[in-house]
């Protein structure tokens, strides 16, 4: 029997989530609660969803609802993930996982007591080249990691009439690039490298110190005020960083950096990441998600076209479609449910589990504090 999936929170990533456990088999995308309970009916028709909730209680209390996918700004997501976990569901977080470092620790403890299955949305991982990429550094393919540098660039924010509940402290957390798509592109780091981050310097700006704050909510990517009608807006000051660079010491000793930015015109949402090793270097563009650019010394650098078949069996598993057929975002959900419902399935614990969990969440949150007090007292802080 199919698995009963629940999903809260409808708006940009809620229906990226309904998609793709929609294309997988042996689960339903069986209730939904989304802001109000009218929105909540009108989405679930409109998505033939059979079951929607008036309120969280009521989600919870049903109890063919195996797991629970929280997709609402990040400041609900530890109450929400709490009660979900104390009400035996398995947990399926947004990233990231919390807002504070207390908080993820609690869900740690709690999550690791309950013997259920959680795991956080880092889906970047989840790309075909760079599961290859984590083989090749495994392989030693590339020989001693010295240097890991590289972007996460988006420029939906790049305009002061650009406004969403993240620019929000109070609905995002303290930091914004960092937090938003910054800790996807040190996530990634860690896990395709295997090194952790041990120190971080960092510098921050922020472009707009105020933005027009619609007087009416705006959904993620859904549009803007027109700036020649003040009657549409507020002009509100804004305290969170739109660009972000780090400067990154790793355990063995490497070095690396990155930035991270929301505000870089042209950038729709792009993570770079080039590793250098003693033998080669690598690198993967997510805009560009077919290729993987090998760099070499002595012989002519090489393009990896995506192809299952020329794939190292780890990363295999990962692509679902033959050679110049292209994966790319929406896959990367695909992918990593995939695997956190074999862990569901399966009634594995999150130890053996390959997906990212609480755990990897709390690392994010610990990196992202440490980044942004580096800002705040200008010097290197170890994480
Ligand atoms: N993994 C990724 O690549 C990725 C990408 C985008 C967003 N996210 C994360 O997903 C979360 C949501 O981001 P988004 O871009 O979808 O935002 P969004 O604003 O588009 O959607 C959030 C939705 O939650 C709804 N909501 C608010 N309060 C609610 C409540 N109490 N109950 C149910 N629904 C409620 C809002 O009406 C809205 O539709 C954030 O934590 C964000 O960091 C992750």
């Amino acid at each position: 029997m199919a698995i009963k999936a629940a999903v809260v929170g409808v708006g940009f990533i809620g229906a990226v989530h309904i998609e793709a456990l929609r294309r997988l088999n042996g689960i339903e995308v069986a209730g939904l609660m989304h802001s109000s309970p009218e929105k909540s009916r009108r989405k679930a028709e409109q998505l033939g969803i059979p079951r929607h909730y008036s309120n969280y209680e009521e989600l919870l209390a049903d109890s063919e609802i195996e797991s629970v996918h929280i997709c609402t700004p990040n400041n609900m997501h530890y109450e929400m993930a709490k009660q979900a976990l104390l009400a035996g569901k398995h947990v399926v977080c947004e990233k990231p996982l919390t807002v504070s470092i207390a908080e993820a620790e609690e869900l740690n403890l709690l999550a690791e007591r309950s013997g259920l299955v959680h795991a956080i949305c880092f889906n970047i991982r989840y790309y075909p080249l760079l599961q290859q990429l984590k083989a090749m550094v495994q392989q030693g393919e590339l020989g001693e990691i010295f240097a890991v540098n590289g972007s996460y660039m988006q420029d939906w924010l790049c305009l002061d009439t650009d406004y969403n509940w993240r620019v929000e402290p109070e609905l995002s957390g303290q930091s914004r690039a960092i937090a938003d798509i910054g800790s996807h592109w040190m996530d990634l780091l860690e896990s395709a490298t295997g090194l952790s981050v041990t120190e971080v310097m960092a510098d921050f700006v922020t472009v707009h110190n105020t933005r027009k704050k619609p007087l009416k909510a705006l959904e993620t990517y859904t549009g803007k005020v027109e700036e020649n009608d003040p009657s549409q807006y507020e002009e509100v000051a804004i305290h969170t960083e739109d660009y972000a660079n780090v400067l990154l010491r790793l355990s063995n000793g490497a070095r690396g950096s990155f930035t991270a930015s929301q505000v870089h015109a042209g950038r729709k949402n792009r993570a770079y990441i080039e590793i250098a090793g003693t033998r080669q270097t690598v690198s993967f563009d997510s805009e560009h998600p077919s290729y993987l650019w090998v760099g070499k010394r002595d012989g002519s650098n090489l393009v990896m076209m995506k192809d299952p078949s020329l794939l190292h069996p780890d990363a295999r598993r990962y692509a679902d479609y033959p050679g110049g057929h292209n994966e790319g975002y929406p896959d990367t959900f695909k992918q990593l449910f995939k695997d956190i419902y074999e862990a569901i399935s399966s009634k594995a614990t999150n130890r053996a589990a390959n997906h990212p969990d609480f755990r990897d969440g709390l690392r994010e949150q610990l990196l992202c504090e440490g980044i942004v007090r580096s800002h705040r007292e200008g010097k290197w802080i170890s994480i």
